[in-house]
């Protein structure tokens, strides 16, 4: 599978934030993720349902990933959706029924995941693996972007794809978000990622640079001989 590579607007400049959006889609991201932190879930506060809206109504038509780090999750969903999400991701400790949730999700068009934090074990996914799309590995602690990433997600990649690879379900892509720069990302991908997340590696550079850092990403990337 090609790699897809899903820019997280956390770190973008929000007083432009279309702007901003649509350069990284025409600099060469395949998708945008939108971090949805609610300051109870994660000590932090940032954008919801009617930004997401003025991206669509800007003229942003690429897929967008909804990353909420929401408690409780349920209720938001289909707000998220109507407000034009294609894939809505969540932590499995923000629902009282995620099986629920996942169904809610698909029932309003849009693709399913869920985010496993560091610390959180694989058995949550377990028993609602045949709802997924996309499993998220945090490998930063959810809340902020520019942080760095953690080396043993490298190993916990290796252990999820073989999980649910064992369990026939090869066609889940695996989601690998923060931290993600020019310097980890072919080990990241090797490791097994489809999907990687990529804030303040883009918007740490210049507007006119951003185009430079996504091929950097991509000549990274081709050095994976697995994918
Ligand atoms: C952190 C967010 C990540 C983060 C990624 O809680 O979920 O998506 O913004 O940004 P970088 O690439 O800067 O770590
Ligand atoms: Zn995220």
């Amino acid at each position: 599978m090609k790699h897809l590579l899903s820019c997280s607007i956390l770190s973008a400049d929000f007083a432009r934030l279309g702007e901003e959006t649509a350069s990284v889609i025409a600099a060469g991201v395949d998708r945008v993720h939108f971090d949805v932190m609610d300051n109870h879930y994660v000590p932090n506060l940032t954008i919801g349902p009617m930004v997401l809206r003025s991206l669509r109504d800007y003229g942003i038509t690429a897929p967008i990933e909804v990353h909420l780090m929401v408690s409780p999750v349920d209720g938001i969903i289909p707000e998220f959706a109507s407000a034009g999400a294609s894939i809505i991701a969540f932590h499995p400790e923000t629902s009282a029924n995620i099986n629920k949730a996942l169904t809610l999700i698909k029932k309003h068009d849009c693709q399913a995941g869920l985010v496993l934090n560091p610390d959180t074990p694989f058995d949550k996914i377990k028993s609602v693996i045949s709802h997924l799309d996309v499993i998220v590995l945090m490998s930063v602690s959810p809340g902020f972007g520019g942080q760095s990433f953690i080396p043993t997600t490298l190993f916990k990649i290796r252990q999820l794809r073989k999980l649910i690879n064992s369990m026939g379900y090869n066609n889940i892509d695996l989601e690998v978000d923060g931290g993600v720069n020019v310097n980890n990302i072919s080990a990241i991908a090797t490791a097994g990622a489809d999907i990687l997340v990529i804030g303040s590696a883009i918007f740490s550079q210049s507007k006119n640079n951003y185009k430079q850092v996504i091929n950097s990403l991509r000549a990274e990337l081709s050095k994976d001989p697995i994918h």
